[in-house]
């Protein structure tokens, strides 16, 4: 925040507060901030000299309230004046999500460079040559506090800065600081820096992980001048404004829509209410020693396609609630413009605009091969047969790590799709590199706009689902089956022997919200459902062909939230082992909606009756006499065409798993040890 006109500390620190708590989803086990000491008279004498206290440090383990509570605490025991009046003030924030080092104060954000914090950083990535680095610092005399990667970046930037002002005068730029310490660094991140040494100023760089500047001019409407004037934003009339940076657009959108998207090695400099933004220039200065010569780098704003009351609860209890029934909604959404029915020649079709002039290439690849993580792995595990009925071509799964591990063959005439909500997930972004550098086609399913996969990729969809908050993911899986199963009916647009099928799913895709609707009623039964597998150790989740998926979707939500363990298995494999495990008490979830696999599944059901299983059957409408005569609990679901049926089926297990967690009360949006986007490997 860089702020610029008189107000209360306590504003700042709400402000900051406010914005800690919309990023609250990424990580919520420990939370810091950090705010200047003294008010300022403004910018200084020109020299950027301006004397100061050390900038004020509060960390704390646990979600942000905790933090809100000790920052309180604190100053209520000081005399730290809340009301103090600032013309402009820099302060920064952070919620974390463990990597190195477990919840504590001391492994929070800020880092700092040591006593007197010269530097503070706060730090989304990770550094992968710490452990180089900080043995070169301790041989250089500093002393590390936490177990943090991050720590020793603000200790980096007070090695540069006194090595540089050596000689006594301070001459050394902030912003030449912050490149000299990136050149040291490797790994992927978003930092924004503080220091006591450049008051009202901040410096913010990123390599691989997300980093956005919002911009907010006061009483803009009325004096509609603001001049962009290279990098500097100036307000005509000299109305105040405040200049925000965050990793995510959620902690931007109440205050400003107008954006701007910062680049991998790009430095942005915030001084006296002005920005620059500098590129990292590789290489070293003409002694072969100095700090590298950036260039400046222009830049046009763009504008947040995101409303408030998208990243708010509304009449909800919980995110994961609220986007489990918004699920009509945002299907809605993700097939608007997409599907086209009737016409003069009665013709249905798709129209995917990010993807019609690769499809002849996709065509003719000699595999398709899906990659994701965790939901996003499923949605493409539940899409993977209608790919392959509709295009002919081989599709293969890959779990990103996976194929990291393996470092798995990827050919140039592969098509290769990423599949991430967030389109930022750290291993699926590094299969993207490896597959980029085998030449294969690179096609982006992401529901973030702008984001690195949907930067990185040759082409490719968004499922334009809205802002999901939850950190188990629930309506990002229907969208990404939807889009998926529209890709599949893109690519086999031009096989004549397929089109009634073609016609039939656009036809249920129409449906299909309709569907979700009805099924959603079946909440209080879920509830109920809940209610009677509160206290099971384990619940078992059987399902195959379309609805493996579902099966292993179901029991990832169980498992995430509810924090109960819970196992998707594929009802072929049942014999080879998991029947050992089957008795009176363990409960089983079967789905057994109708599909070419149904009579394989009423198999299956009687085999688990006859070990006493104790059964709960999702099947379609009007079947539960057929499928387990009455002797177990049913689900009864609305019926649509078979590919789509599990963005029908998985919608009752998303309720179960919702339920289950509350009932057991446990967090819904922010289940134990988990993060929404895992930015790191
Ligand atoms: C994390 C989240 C999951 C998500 C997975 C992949 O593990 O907790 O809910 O499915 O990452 O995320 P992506 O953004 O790539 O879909």
């Amino acid at each position: 925040l860089n702020y610029d006109v008189n107000r209360e500390r306590r504003y700042i620190l709400e402000l900051l507060f406010n914005g800690l708590r919309r990023l609250e989803y990424r990580g919520y086990d420990s939370a810091g901030i950090s705010i200047d000491a003294d008010a300022f008279s403004g910018v200084g004498n020109g020299n950027g000299h301006v004397t100061c206290q050390s900038p004020l440090v509060f960390r704390q383990e646990g979600n942000i309230e905790n933090l809100v509570k000790s920052v309180y605490q604190e100053v209520s025991a000081t005399d730290l004046n809340l009301e103090e009046s600032f013309s402009v003030h820099a302060g920064i924030a952070h919620t974390r999500w463990a990597t190195h080092g477990e919840p504590s104060p001391r492994n929070s954000h800020p880092q700092s460079s040591g006593a007197g914090n010269d530097f503070l950083v706060v730090h989304n990535g990770v550094i992968t040559n710490y452990e180089v680095l900080k043995q070169s610092l301790l041989r250089h005399g500093f002393t590390f506090e936490s177990e943090t990667d991050t720590e020793v970046i603000p200790k980096l930037a007070k090695f540069v800065f006194d090595e540089a002002n050596e000689g006594g005068d301070q001459t050394v730029t902030f912003s030449e600081v912050v490149l000299e310490v990136m050149r040291h660094l490797e790994g992927a991140y978003a930092l924004i820096f503080k220091s006591k040494h450049y008051p009202n100023e901040l410096i913010a760089c990123k390599r691989g992980s997300p980093l956005l500047l919002g911009v907010k001019e006061f009483a803009e409407e009325q004096d509609n001048g603001t001049s962009y004037n290279g990098m500097k934003f100036i307000s005509k009339n000299g109305h105040p404004k405040e200049l925000f940076l965050s990793s995510d657009p959620h902690a931007l959108v109440e205050h400003t829509k107008k954006v701007l998207v910062i680049e991998d090695g790009e430095v942005v400099h915030i001084k006296d209410g002005g920005v620059t933004i500098l590129k990292f220039n590789h290489g070293k200065g003409k002694d072969g020693k100095s700090l590298s010569r950036p260039a400046s780098v222009q830049r046009a704003l763009s504008i947040l396609e995101m409303e408030v009351e998208q990243i708010s609860k509304g009449k909800y209890e919980h995110y994961m609630q609220k986007e489990i029934h918004e699920q009509p909604e945002s299907l809605t959404t993700t097939m608007r413009g997409r599907l086209i029915r009737g016409g003069s020649s009665k013709k249905k079709s798709v129209l995917l605009g990010g993807l019609k002039d690769h499809l002849k290439t996709i065509r003719r690849s000699r595999r398709i091969v899906f990659i994701g993580c965790g939901t996003s792995y499923n949605a493409a595990l539940a899409a993977r047969p209608i790919l392959e009925e509709l295009s002919g071509i081989p599709v293969m799964m890959e779990i990103a790590s996976d194929l990291l591990d393996r470092q798995a063959p990827v050919y140039r005439d592969d098509t290769i799709i990423f599949v991430s909500q967030s389109g930022e997930t750290a291993d699926t972004l590094n299969a993207l590199e490896y597959s980029l550098q085998n030449g294969a086609l690179c096609v982006g399913i992401t529901n973030t706009v702008g984001s690195a996969i949907a930067r990185n990729t040759h082409c490719g969809v968004h499922i334009n689902a809205g802002s999901e908050i939850g950190v188990a993911s629930t309506k990002a899986y229907t969208s990404q089956i939807v889009v998926m199963a529209m890709v599949a009916l893109a690519i086999g647009a031009d096989t004549i022997s397929s089109k009634q099928r073609r016609e039939g799913i656009i036809e249920s895709l129409l449906n299909l919200p309709g569907k979700i609707r009805e099924v959603l009623k079946l909440d209080e039964e879920m509830k109920d459902l809940a209610r009677s597998l509160i206290s099971e150790q384990s619940l078992l989740m059987f399902g195959r062909g379309y609805n493996y998926a579902t099966a292993l979707e179901g029991a990832l939500k169980v498992k995430e939230v509810a924090l109960m363990h819970s196992e998707g298995i594929l009802a072929g494999e049942m014999k080879h082992g998991p029947l050992a495990l089957v008795d009176e008490n363990l409960p089983i979830v079967v789905i057994a909606t109708r599909d070419q696999c149904f009579s394989k599944q009423q198999s299956v059901i009687q085999q688990l009756k006859a070990r006493k299983g104790r059964l709960i059957v999702m099947c379609t409408e009007g079947d539960s006499a057929a499928v387990c005569g009455g002797s177990c609990r049913v689900i009864e679901v609305p019926l649509v065409v078979d590919c789509l049926q599990p963005v029908v089926n998985i919608v009752p297990l998303q309720l179960l798993a919702y339920h289950l967690t509350v009932l057991r009360g446990y967090n819904v949006d922010q289940p134990r040890n988990l993060a929404k986007s895992v930015t790191t490997e």
